[in-house]
């Protein structure tokens, strides 16, 4: 492992590289988007849609965009070039790059609520199920920047030093707490209407808009489509085993996520609040749960305190994959490109922030059916760009890259592969493909 600015690193362990990887994984898409999707799109159906696409689409992609990282040792851009040097394919390495600059821009304005909710729960005892009404578009532009500097210094301080540190204390902490406040949860009166709503699938609510959601809520998830897998891939050595290492980190993101669903609905139907909320909707419920429970404002202070540095180890990834370009492929200083990085989120992203609380021109306006800049967002970064960049990589490993080369990769190092290759194989040249390019088509209009 080396210092940055100093050649490239690689993770000092497998567990390192776990753990960073999960520590991508595992953040606001598991604890607040999931439950926010999973409310909008009718529970149980969704929640079974969304398994089935960890499974046959995450999977498969997951392993993929390790694998490419590591054979070339290189960042998306890199990695496509190294493959196919010439013409249009290195169009999805930019296309990468940009996806992250658009999720980071929205992703840090959570992200700085988080904190901010962490801020009030330190500062004062919250009794008030209405907090979130308390905050006006600039605190949350100043929590956005806050939040964005955060990232910057971690991402400053390199691979090992930055990223794998933070990951490792602190994801464990984060899930026995979750596990405290789902046991406070689900033995609230009329619980248990929350938990069947989101454990039993009501078929009735199944359609292709669900099926789009829980599709991108995958690959937002698990942090793949824009090639964030893929630049921690590029950072594995040749001993440490992909299948072993991508299994762990979709198994363990899965985990969380149904654990904050566990968390989420049973307090919503005991609380009589409404699972449709939208994107508040973690922000609402939490507090009511907090204000019922004895010791409610530590337990709130840690819990936003972990969740924070949960966003973080995700907003770091999401920086890593737009500074590694500027370093690995332009030779810019580690500094220089982190600041800039951050500098164009945050000008791209202050309209998010005043339109993530409400009452601006920004909350209101509307671009392709979307309700609020944030929204849209939102919607393009996560829903349309993240299936596109898979179904893309997808496309790119079968007919440039070559299957057969991106197996044997991955079996260098993973023996326990070897039955499981030909599945995959089907998997990442048909089913992936063919199931994204239906759904988003279907969701653009095109029948
Ligand atoms: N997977 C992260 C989360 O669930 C978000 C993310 C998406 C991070 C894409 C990096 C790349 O919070």
């Amino acid at each position: 492992m080396s210092a940055p600015g100093s050649g490239r690193g690689q993770w000092s362990s497998q567990v390192g590289f776990v753990l960073a990887a999960a520590g991508s994984a595992v953040g606001l898409g598991n604890i607040w988007r999931f439950p926010y999707s999973a409310g909008e799109n009718g529970g149980g159906a969704f929640v079974l849609v969304y398994l089935l696409c960890v499974l046959g689409l995450g999977l498969p992609v997951m392993l993929l965009e390790i694998s490419l990282g590591r054979a070339t040792q290189k960042t998306p851009v890199g990695a496509i070039r190294a493959v196919r040097p010439y013409g249009p394919w290195k169009g999805l390495g930019y296309l990468a790059i940009i996806t992250g600059l658009g999720i980071l821009s929205f992703y840090a304005v959570i992200a700085g609520q988080v904190v901010a909710y962490f801020v009030d729960y330190a500062q004062r005892v919250v009794t008030d199920q209405s907090i979130f009404s308390a905050y006006n578009g600039w605190e949350s532009v100043v929590f956005f920047a806050v939040f964005l500097v955060l990232t910057v210094l971690v991402v400053m301080g390199g691979l090992q030093r930055g990223i794998e540190r933070w990951s490792k204390i602190l994801m464990p902490l984060l899930l026995i707490l979750m596990l405290g406040i789902i046991l406070r949860g689900i033995f609230l009166p009329g619980a248990g209407e929350g938990l069947r709503w989101l454990l039993m699938p009501d078929f009735s609510k199944l359609n292709l808009h669900v099926v789009l959601e829980a599709m991108a809520q995958a690959f937002f998830s698990l942090s793949l489509g824009m090639g964030a897998m893929l630049t921690y891939g590029s950072y594995l050595s040749k001993k440490q085993d992909i299948f072993h290492c991508g299994t762990w980190v979709v198994f363990f993101d899965t985990l969380v996520a149904v654990l904050a669903g566990l968390m989420i609905f049973p307090a919503v139907f005991a609380l009589g609040q409404q699972p449709d909320a939208g994107p508040n909707l973690i922000f609402k419920v939490l507090p009511a749960v907090f204000a019922g429970m004895t010791g409610g404002n530590l337990v709130g202070a840690v819990f936003f305190f972990l969740l924070s540095l949960a966003a973080l180890t995700s907003t770091v990834s999401l920086l890593e994959v737009i500074s590694a370009y500027c370093i690995d492929e332009r030779g810019w200083s580690r500094a220089r490109t982190v600041w800039i990085a951050a500098g164009t989120t945050l000008l791209v992203g202050v309209p998010s922030a005043l339109a993530w609380v409400g009452a601006s021109p920004w909350a209101t306006m509307r671009i392709l059916g979307r309700e609020g800049f944030f929204s849209l967002m939102d919607f393009a970064w996560v829903n349309l760009s993240l299936p596109f960049g898979a179904l893309m990589l997808c496309i790119f490993a079968t007919y440039v890259w070559g299957l057969d080369q991106a197996a044997s990769e991955i079996l260098s190092s993973s023996p326990g592969f070897r039955l499981l290759a030909a599945p995959w194989r089907f998997f990442v040249r048909w089913v992936c493909p063919i199931f994204i390019a239906v759904i988003l088509a279907s969701q653009l209009g095109v029948f």
